[in-house]
Order: structure tokens, then sequence, then C-alpha cells
């Protein structure tokens, strides 16, 4: 008894010097700036443990060696004794991860903030508000961040960790977009749902494809399973279950590095109003099929590409080529004014590629059936035959034009096997092939 409670002490105290040990050496890991700060933050206690939680706790990096500014700065504020920044820029990161920095200001996000010319730009500015679009388009493309005289931060543009960020010193981007402070975790920005802040809605729904497809479904299944945290995460090796956006845009393979270069995997681009092949992407096609390669087979993945290359190609020549000449030529014919958004027939063409035939691009290219075709080409085939061309017709009688409209049929509905239906009517022989299925299957008449 006595010599338990003899051993029992000794383990004790062993145990105190032990964690006591570990503690200082966590200390002597710490820069003396960081432990400055730590003095007076760890009355900011969510940032602390964020930050103990994260591998740069374990590393040594503390808040000062993120944080800390040069005088001459332009957004250094003097804080307490320190010249410091809010804002931590990838070039501050780049300082110690230049890799993922070089590729990440190579990417479309760094120059997503860039969108003040645009249509969305003037829709959001004018047709919205100036308030709209600090808390809307910004919050997902990024701000331009001004720096008050004394180096805070203008509060009409901050906070903000929008993906194009421009920066005080003239960096693009935020690595907390998809790193969220102060754990800065690679697990997490492999999730599905750290690009679906932004990645998702009306017009470019590639978090709600992605929970319809196969890979969505499995990747709630079985995220457990997936070594979401693995020091390396290479697709069939560290996980096999399912694909996550991270997969096929950015992690690893078997014969390729990760890259913080999201287009790299790209051989469309499927956001414009007509898609278009992006430059060399032949070798980027090879590298997104090099992905599926990990988990599919090379016929599996070859017929999922004919099956999405003839999709672009029908939502191309069917309808947005048709479309964006019709609205040409009735600017070219003054029938209706050369501006963006000032005719009905704006807002139907603009819905029809931004909305619409995006929809319908992106159900295609991620495996999502309903937005391929109830959400996407349905809708686009909606509104290009009782949207536009009806509006076409009604604009052109409107300007005393009538013989446009007849130019636009000439041109792009008659004769054309695809359109015919339109004026012509369902191919009579068809209608009857239908009538007697409805028959035989339901016992049901057709009218
Ligand atoms: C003497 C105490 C003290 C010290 C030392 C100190 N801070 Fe602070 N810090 C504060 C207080 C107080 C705030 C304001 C908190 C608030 O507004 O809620 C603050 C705010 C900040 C902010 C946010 C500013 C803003 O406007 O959002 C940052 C970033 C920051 N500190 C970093 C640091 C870093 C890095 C160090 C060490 C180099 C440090 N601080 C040292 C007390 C201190
Ligand atoms: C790995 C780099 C890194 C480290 C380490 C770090 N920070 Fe930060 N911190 C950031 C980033 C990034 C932001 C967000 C600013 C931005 O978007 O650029 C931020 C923002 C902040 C803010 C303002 C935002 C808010 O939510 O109020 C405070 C305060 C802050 N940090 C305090 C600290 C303190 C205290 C420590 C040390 C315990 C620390 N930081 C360690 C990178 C870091
Ligand atoms: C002073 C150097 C330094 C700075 C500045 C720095 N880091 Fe790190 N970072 C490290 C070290 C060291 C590690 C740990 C490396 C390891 O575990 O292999 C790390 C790890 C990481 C990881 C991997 C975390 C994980 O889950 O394994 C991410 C993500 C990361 N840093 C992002 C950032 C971001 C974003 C910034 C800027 C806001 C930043 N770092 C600033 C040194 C730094
Ligand atoms: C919910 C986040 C979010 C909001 C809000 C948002 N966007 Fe976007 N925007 C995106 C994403 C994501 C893309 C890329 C879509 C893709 O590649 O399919 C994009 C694409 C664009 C593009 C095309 C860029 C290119 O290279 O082709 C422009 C221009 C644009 N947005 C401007 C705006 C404007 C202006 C607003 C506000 C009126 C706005 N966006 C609101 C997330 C958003
Ligand atoms: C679009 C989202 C996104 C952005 C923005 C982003 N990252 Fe990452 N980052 C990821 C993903 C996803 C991974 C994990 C890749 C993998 O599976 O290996 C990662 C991994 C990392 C790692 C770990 C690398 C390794 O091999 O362990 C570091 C370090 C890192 N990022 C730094 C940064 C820095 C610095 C920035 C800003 C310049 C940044 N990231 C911006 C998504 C992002
Ligand atoms: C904070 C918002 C935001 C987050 C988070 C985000 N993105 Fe993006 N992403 C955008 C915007 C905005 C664009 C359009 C940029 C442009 O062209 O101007 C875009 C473009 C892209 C593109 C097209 C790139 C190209 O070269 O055409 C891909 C692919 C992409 N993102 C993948 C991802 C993945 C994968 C994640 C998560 C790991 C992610 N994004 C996280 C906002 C975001
Ligand atoms: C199974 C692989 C896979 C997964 C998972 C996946 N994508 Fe994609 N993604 C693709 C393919 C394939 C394309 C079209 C490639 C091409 O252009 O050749 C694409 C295209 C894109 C584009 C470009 C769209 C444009 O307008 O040009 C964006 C943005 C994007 N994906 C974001 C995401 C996001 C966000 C997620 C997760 C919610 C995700 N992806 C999940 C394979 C995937
Ligand atoms: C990490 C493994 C993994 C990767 C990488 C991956 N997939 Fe998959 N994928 C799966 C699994 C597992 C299924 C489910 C198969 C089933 O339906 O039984 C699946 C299903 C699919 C389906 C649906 C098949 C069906 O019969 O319904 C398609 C299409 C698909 N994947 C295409 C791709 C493409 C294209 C890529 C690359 C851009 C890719 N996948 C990358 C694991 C993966």
């Amino acid at each position: 008894m006595r010599r338990q409670l003899i051993l029992q002490g000794f383990l004790m105290v062993a145990l105190v010097l032990l964690t006591s040990g570990v503690a200082l050496a966590a200390l002597e890991r710490l820069s003396a700036e960081t432990q400055e700060c730590l003095k007076c933050h760890r009355d900011m206690p969510g940032i602390i443990s964020q930050w103990e939680d994260s591998a740069h706790w374990n590393a040594g990096v503390g808040c000062y060696e993120c944080h800390k500014a040069e005088k001459d700065d332009v957004d250094a504020m003097d804080h307490n004794g320190f010249s410091v920044a809010i804002i931590v820029s990838p070039r501050d990161c780049g300082q110690c991860h230049p890799k993922e920095t070089t590729e990440q200001e190579a990417s479309h996000h760094a120059q997503a903030g860039d969108i003040l010319n645009t249509k969305d730009g003037m829709l959001g500015q004018t047709i919205g508000g100036e308030p709209a679009v600090a808390v809307g388009c910004r919050q997902c493309h990024g701000s331009l961040v001004n720096v008050n005289a004394d180096g805070s931060l203008d509060t009409n543009t901050w906070p903000n960790t929008g993906i194009g960020r421009v920066n005080p010193d003239g960096s693009k981007g935020t690595c907390s977009a998809c790193h969220t402070r102060h754990r800065f975790s690679k697990a997490q920005a492999r999730k599905p749902e750290t690009c679906g802040k932004c990645h998702l809605g009306p017009d470019h729904p590639q978090k709600e494809v992605y929970e319809e497809s196969k890979h969505g479904i499995l990747y709630r299944a079985f995220e457990d399973e997936m070594n979401m945290d693995s020091p390396k995460w290479i697709a069939g090796e560290d996980y096999f279950d399912a694909a996550t956006c991270a997969t096929c845009h950015m992690s690893g393979t078997p014969n390729q590095p990760a890259t913080h270069d999201v287009g790299t995997r790209l051989a469309w681009n499927l956001r414009a109003p007509v898609s278009t092949r992006t430059a060399n992407w032949e070798k980027k096609l090879a590298d997104m099929q090099d992905v599926c390669s990990a988990c599919h087979s090379s016929s599996f993945v070859e017929g999922f590409y004919t099956q999405l290359d003839s999709f672009v190609a029908l939502y191309n020549d069917k309808f947005a080529i048709p479309a964006k000449e019709i609205r040409e030529l009735l600017m070219d014919k003054e029938v209706i004014s050369k501006g963006d958004f000032d005719d009905k027939i704006d807002w139907i063409y603009w819905e029809l590629w931004h909305h619409e035939g995006r929809r319908a691009r992106h159900g295609a290219a991620m495996s999502g059936p309903d937005y391929a075709w109830w959400h996407g080409i349905y809708d686009v085939a909606k509104n290009f035959y009782t949207g536009l061309l009806p509006e076409a017709k009604e604009a052109c009688e409107k300007a005393g034009k009538p013989e446009v409209y007849e130019e636009i049929i000439a041109k792009y509905i008659d004769g054309r096997k695809e359109h015919e239906w339109y004026t012509k009517g369902f191919d009579p022989n068809k209608v009857e092939e239908m009538k007697a299925y409805y028959r035989e299957r339901y016992n049901q008449e057709v009218k």
C-alpha cells in the first residue's frame, strides 16, 4: 500500500516535470516578440485556441512572424511598441510558402478582384448599388483594400477574404479564403464546403452539382475514412472513396503534384457566353484525365469526355451562337439599342448564357444530371423558344421592321434540322409513334 503511494507520488512529479517541459519547449520555439503579443492577446481566447491547434503553433510560427510589418509598409500600424499589419497577404505567407504562393499568383483566382468593367460589374454597381457590391460580389471576388492614415483599414473595404482581394502591398488574393484563420489547415481546404462559399448559386452551381453527383454522395457517406488530414493526399493511394473539388482541381495524383493554380486542369472555358478551348488545352485535359485515372479506367474516362464535349457543342451550336448573333443582328439593324441591360432582350440573353447555359455546362462537367438537363438545357431551350424569339419578333414589329425578324427565322430556324419544329411543328410520324407508346405503356390516349 505504502509502496504504491510512493510510486504514485513519483509518477505525479514526473508528469508535472514532463508537462512543464513540454510547455517550456513550446515557449522556446516562439519568438520573444510573439511571446509579448501573447501576454495581451490571451484575452482573445478564440484566436489563440485556433492558432494553438495549428501546424504553425507546432512549428513555432507565431503572431509576430505573420503580422509583423516594416515601418514604411502602407498598412503598418504602431501597436504597443511593435509595427504590425492586420492583413497577412499572400506575399507575407509566401516568405515561407513560395511554391503555393507562386502558383496562386498565376491563377485566375488571383485575378478575380478585377471585375469593375465587366457586364456583371455594371449589373452590380449601376442596377444594384455600391453597398450590395461590398457585401455581395466583393466577398467572393475580393475588395480593393484601402488603408487609413494610421494604418488601420477602411471599413468599407474590410473585413474581406475574397479570392482576388487587392492587398495594400499590391499582391492579389487571400490565402485565408480557403485556409481560414487561425488554423490554416489543409484538411479543411480539401473539403468541398470550402469552395462552396463562392462556387454555388444560379450562375455557377458547382457545389449543388457536386452534391447530387456520385462523388458528392460518396464523400458524405465516407468522409471519415478519407484521411482528410493526411500530410500527403494522393488520389487512389491515401483515399479512394470519392473525389472532392480539391481532388480534381488541386490535389496530387501518383503522377502529378498538387497545385494552387486551379486552372491547370481545365480544357474548356464553361462560363463564357460561348464555350471555347483554353490555351494548351490538350495538356490540361491530360492532367485532369490523369486524376480520374486514379479511380477509373481509361475507357470510362474517355466516355465521360465524349459526352461532355458533345454536350458543349450542342449548347454552343444550337443555342448560344444563334442567340448571340440574333441579338447582335437586332443591334446592327437598330431594332434595339447597343447598350447592355436596356432592352428586355438583353436580360433574356443574359440569363440564357450566364445562368441557364452555365448551369447546364457545369452540370455536364461535374456529373450532376439534374443541372445538365432540368436546371440547364431545358431552361436554355425554354428561354430560347418562348423568350428570345418571341421578344425579337415583338421588338421588330414595334420598330416597324418585321423583315428583320423574317431574316432571323430564315437564317437561324427554318432549314436547320434542330430548330425546324419551331415553325413547321413536330414530325407527324414521331407524334404517331409517341401516341402508340403511351397507349401501350399506360393504356392512355394522348391528345
Ligand atoms: C499591450 C497589449 C498588446 C500587445 C503587446 C499586443 N497587442 Fe495586439 N491588440 C491589443 C488590443 C487591446 C487590441 C484590440 C482588440 C480589440 O479591438 O478588440 C489588439 C488588436 C490587434 C490586432 C487587430 C487590429 C484590428 O484593428 O483588427 C492585431 C492584428 C494585433 N493586435 C496583433 C498583435 C501582434 C502581432 C502583437 C505582437 C507583435 C500584438 N498585437 C501585441 C493589445 C496588444
Ligand atoms: C500564419 C499566419 C498568422 C499567424 C501565425 C497569426 N495570424 Fe492573425 N491573421 C492572419 C491572417 C491571414 C488574418 C486575416 C487577415 C487577412 O485576411 O489578410 C489574421 C487576422 C488577425 C486578426 C484580425 C481579425 C479578427 O478576426 O479579429 C487578429 C486580431 C489577429 N490576426 C491576431 C493574431 C494573434 C494574436 C496571433 C497569435 C496568437 C496571430 N494573429 C497569429 C494570419 C496569422
Ligand atoms: C514564418 C514562416 C511561415 C509563415 C509566415 C507562414 N507559414 Fe504556413 N507553415 C509554416 C511551417 C513551418 C509549417 C509547417 C510545415 C509542416 O508541417 O510541414 C506551415 C504549415 C502551413 C500549412 C499546412 C497546415 C496543415 O494542415 O498541415 C498551411 C495550409 C499554411 N502553412 C498556410 C499558411 C498561410 C495561409 C500563411 C499566411 C497567412 C502562412 N502559412 C504563413 C511556416 C510559415
Ligand atoms: C457567391 C460568390 C459570388 C458572388 C456574390 C459574385 N460572384 Fe462573380 N463569380 C463567382 C465565381 C465562383 C465565378 C467563377 C464561375 C465559374 O468559373 O464557373 C464568378 C465569375 C464571375 C465573372 C467571370 C470572370 C471570368 O473570368 O470569366 C465575372 C465578370 C463576375 N463573376 C463578376 C461578378 C460581379 C460584378 C458580381 C456582383 C454583381 C459577382 N460576380 C458576384 C462568385 C461570385
Ligand atoms: C482555393 C483554395 C485555396 C487557396 C486560396 C489557398 N490554398 Fe493552400 N491548399 C488548398 C488545398 C485544397 C490544399 C491541400 C492540397 C492537397 O491535397 O495536397 C492546400 C495546401 C496548402 C499547403 C500544404 C502543402 C503541403 O504540401 O503540405 C500550404 C503550405 C498552403 N496550402 C499554403 C497556401 C498559401 C500560402 C496560400 C496563399 C498564397 C494558399 N495556400 C491558398 C487550398 C487553397
Ligand atoms: C472566396 C471565393 C472563392 C473560393 C473560396 C473558391 N473560389 Fe474558385 N473561383 C472564385 C472566383 C470569383 C472565380 C472566377 C475568377 C475569375 O475568372 O475572375 C473562381 C474560379 C475558379 C476556377 C476556374 C479557374 C480558371 O482558370 O478558369 C476553378 C477551377 C475554381 N475556382 C476552383 C475552386 C476550388 C476547387 C476551390 C476550393 C478548394 C475554390 N475554387 C474556392 C471564387 C472562389
Ligand atoms: C470528379 C472531378 C471533379 C470534381 C469532384 C469537381 N470538379 Fe470542377 N470540373 C471538373 C471538370 C472535368 C471540369 C471541366 C474541365 C474542362 O474544362 O475541361 C470542371 C470545371 C470546373 C470549373 C470551371 C467552370 C468554368 O466556368 O469554366 C469550376 C469553377 C469548378 N469545376 C469548380 C468545382 C468546385 C467548386 C467543385 C466542388 C464543389 C468541383 N469543381 C468538383 C471536375 C471536377
Ligand atoms: C478518388 C477516386 C475518384 C476519382 C479521382 C474520380 N472518381 Fe469518379 N467516381 C468514383 C467512384 C467511387 C464512383 C462511384 C461509382 C458508382 O457509381 O458505383 C464514381 C462515379 C463517377 C461517375 C458516375 C458513374 C455512374 O455510373 O453513375 C462519373 C461520370 C465519374 N465518376 C467521372 C469521373 C471523372 C470524369 C473523374 C475525373 C475528372 C473522376 N470521376 C474522378 C471515384 C472517383
